[in-house]
C-alpha cells in the first residue's frame, strides 16, 4: 500500500444517499444525474451515488451515475450496501462501470445497535464484518467501511472492528457519529486514538480514515474538523447539510473553513469553491428543500451587512466585515448584465458560463421566459436564470401538467380558481373551486382533479433577488397519509399564484409516481371534463 499525502483532504459527498433522505428530499433519476454532474464539476472526489439495494430505481440510477459521471478523470463512484450478501452484490451491480468504484458496507457497532437493531453478539458482529469485507473486497479494489454508531461504540471494540476490517481488504475506515451525539473533543480524540492504536492502519499504513458527522447538537462542522485536525483525511458531506433528522455536515462549512483558514490548517481540497453556491442552489430546486437565509456561506444573507457601522466598514474595506468574498464561493458570477435588449445569443452564452448547454427548442423555450421576465423587471440575474432553468427542464416525471390557471380574488367576493390539467395519458381536466386564498382556491381545484389525498405540511415563498417585479420561488411539501412519506416540489414564476401551482404538482407528481399511477386512479374511470363550483 502507497502513502497518503496528508495535505489533502478528500470530499467524499453523500448529497445523493444520505442527502436524500431527507424527509421530502425524494428525486428523480435525471435530478439525480443532473446533481452528480455538478458534483463532478464541483471537484468532490467521491459520490456516494446511492443505496443500490433500497428499489431497482435506485440501482438504476446509481448504474446510470457510474457510466456517465464516473468516467477516467471524474470522481470515484460509490453505492451503499448493508453488510450483508445482497446488498454488497447490488452494490457492486451499481457501480461496477465507473472507471473507479467503491462499494461501501456498514454495520451498527455499538452496544445499543447491537442489542436492539442487528440482534447480535459482539462476536458475531466480528464473524458477519469479516464475511462482508472479504466479500466486497473479493469485488472491488476500493472498499469503505463504517462501524455504525461509533460514536456511541466501546472504543476499545471500535478498534477491534477497524482492525478486522482492514485485515479483510476495507482501504477506507469511516467512522460515523450516526445520531450527532459527541463533542468536538471528544471526537477528534477518539479519531486520534482510533490513528495511533489500530493494528495495520496507523500513519504510512496508506488506509484512509474519514469522519461522517450528524448535526442533531449542531456539531456537524465542528466534529468534522476536529476530526480532520485529529488526522482524519476524507469528509463525509452534503450539499446545504441536509441528510437525515437535523442532516449532515455541510459541504461548504468545511471546505471553506479549510480554504479561509488554511494557514491553520494547513491542508488543502480539490474543490472549485466558486461552484459551491450553483451547487447549493440546484440542490434546493430539486429537493424542494430550502436553504435557511442566515445559512453559513450559501444563506442569502451569508454576504448581507445590515447595521449601519457594518456598512460603513464595508464601504470603507470589505475585509472589515468579510472573512471570504462572495465571488470566492460563486455569488454574482457575472458582470455581464442581462435586460430585455439582450437576445437569444447573449443569454445562450451566459447560460453558458453558469454550466447550462441549452440549444435549439430548450434555448426558445428558455428565452420566452426570459423576455417575458426581462420585460417585468428590468434586469435578470444569475440566480434568476438558474431558478427558470430549474422550473423549465427540472422535475419529476409529469403525471399531471398545468395547461392554465385563471383567478379571481380580492376584497371583494371569494378567491376562486380555475385550474386545467392533462395528465400522462392525454387527458385534460377542467375544475375550478374557491378557498381562503387564491392558492387555496387553486390547490383544492388541482386536489378535486388529482384525488390524491395528502397533507400539506410545508408552503414556502420568497423571491429570489430584490424588487417588486421578482421572480417568486415556492417550495412545498406534502406528506401521503397512507404511509406518512414526505415529497417536495419546486417551482418558479412572477406570478406567485402559478408558481405555487407549479410547485405542489411537482410533489403530487413526486408522490403519485411513488404509489405508481396506476394504482390511484380510479378502475375504468373515463376521462372527464368537469366544472365543480363546490366550496373547497
Ligand atoms: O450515519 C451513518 O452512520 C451512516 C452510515 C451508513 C455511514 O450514514
Ligand atoms: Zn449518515
Amino acid at each position: 500500500m502507497t502513502g497518503v499525502d496528508e495535505t489533502y483532504v478528500r470530499v467524499f459527498d453523500t448529497t445523493l444517499r444520505d442527502g436524500e433522505q431527507s424527509p421530502g428530499a425524494t428525486l428523480s433519476s435525471a435530478e439525480k444525474l443532473e446533481i452528480a454532474r455538478q458534483l463532478a464539476a464541483l471537484g468532490v472526489d467521491i459520490i456516494e451515488a446511492g443505496f443500490p439495494a433500497a428499489s431497482p430505481d435506485d440501482l438504476a440510477a446509481v448504474q446510470r451515475i457510474a457510466r456517465e459521471v464516473g468516467t477516467p478523470d471524474g470522481p470515484v463512484i460509490c453505492g451503499l450496501a448493508r453488510a450483508v450478501r445482497d446488498d454488497i452484490l447490488t452494490c457492486w451491480e451499481g457501480v461496477k462501470d465507473a472507471a473507479k468504484p467503491r462499494i461501501h458496507t456498514f454495520l451498527g457497532t455499538s452496544d445499543i445497535h447491537l442489542k436492539y437493531q442487528t440482534g447480535l453478539t459482539r462476536a458475531q458482529a466480528l464473524e458477519r464484518i469479516r464475511e462482508m469485507v472479504t466479500l466486497a473486497r473479493s469485488l472491488c479494489e476500493d472498499v469503505e467501511f463504517s462501524p455504525m454508531d461509533a460514536g456511541r461504540t466501546d472504543p476499545d471494540f471500535l478498534i477491534e472492528v477497524c482492525a478486522l476490517a482492514v485485515e479483510c481488504g476495507a482501504t477506507t475506515l469511516n467512522i460515523p457519529d450516526t445520531v450527532g451525539y459527541v463533542t468536538p473533543q471528544e471526537w477528534g480524540a477518539l479519531i486520534a486514538r482510533l490513528i495511533a492504536e489500530t493494528p495495520g492502519a496507523g500513519r504510512g499504513s496508506g488506509i484512509i480514515w474519514s469522519v461522517h458527522c450528524h448535526n442533531d447538537l449542531g456539531l456537524a462542522t465542528a466534529n468534522t474538523l476536529a476530526g480532520v485536525e485529529a488526522g482524519a483525511r476524507q469528509v463525509e458531506v452534503t450539499i446545504n447539510g441536509i441528510g437525515e433528522r437535523a442532516g449532515n455536515t455541510s459541504l461548504e462549512e468545511v471546505v471553506m473553513a479549510l480554504h479561509t483558514r488554511a494557514p491553520y490548517y494547513g491542508l488543502r481540497t480539490n474543490i472549485n469553491t466558486r461552484e459551491i453556491v450553483k451547487t447549493s442552489r440546484m440542490v434546493s430546486n430539486y429537493t424542494g428543500l430550502h436553504v435557511q437565509p442566515n445559512k453559513a456561506i450559501v444563506g442569502a444573507n451569508a454576504f448581507a451587512h445590515e447595521a449601519g457601522i457594518h456598512q460603513d466598514g464595508m464601504l470603507k474595506n470589505a475585509s472589515t466585515y468579510e472573512i471570504m468574498t462572495p465571488d470566492s464561493v460563486g455569488w454574482s458570477q457575472s458582470k455581464l448584465v442581462l435586460g430585455k435588449h439582450s437576445g437569444r445569443h447573449a443569454l445562450k452564452a451566459r447560460l453558458q458560463e453558469l454550466g447550462y448547454n441549452v440549444e435549439g427548442d430548450a434555448l426558445n423555450q428558455v428565452f420566452a421566459r426570459f423576455k417575458a421576465l426581462a420585460d417585468a423587471k428590468k434586469t435578470v440575474t444569475d440566480a434568476d436564470l438558474q431558478a427558470l432553468i430549474a422550473d423549465e427542464f427540472h422535475g419529476p416525471e409529469e403525471i399531471f401538467r398545468l395547461d392554465d390557471i385563471q383567478v379571481t380574488c380580492g376584497t371583494m367576493g371569494m378567491p376562486t380558481a380555475t385550474v386545467k390539467l392533462t395528465n400522462a395519458d392525454g387527458e385534460t381536466f377542467i375544475h375550478a373551486a374557491v378557498g381562503t386564498g387564491p392558492v387555496h382556491a387553486a390547490y383544492s381545484a388541482i386536489d378535486a382533479i388529482v384525488q390524491a389525498p395528502n397533507e400539506l405540511i410545508e408552503y414556502s415563498v420568497h423571491s429570489v433577488t430584490e424588487g417588486i417585479a421578482a421572480l417568486g420561488e415556492v417550495t412545498v411539501r406534502i406528506a401521503s397519509p397512507s404511509d406518512g412519506r414526505s415529497f417536495g416540489g419546486y417551482g418558479a414564476d412572477a406570478d406567485i399564484v402559478v408558481a405555487s401551482v407549479k410547485a405542489y404538482l411537482a410533489a403530487l407528481n413526486r408522490m403519485i409516481t411513488s404509489m405508481g399511477y396506476g394504482e390511484r386512479k380510479p378502475e375504468g374511470e373515463a376521462a372527464t371534463v368537469g366544472l365543480n363550483t363546490e366550496t373547497a
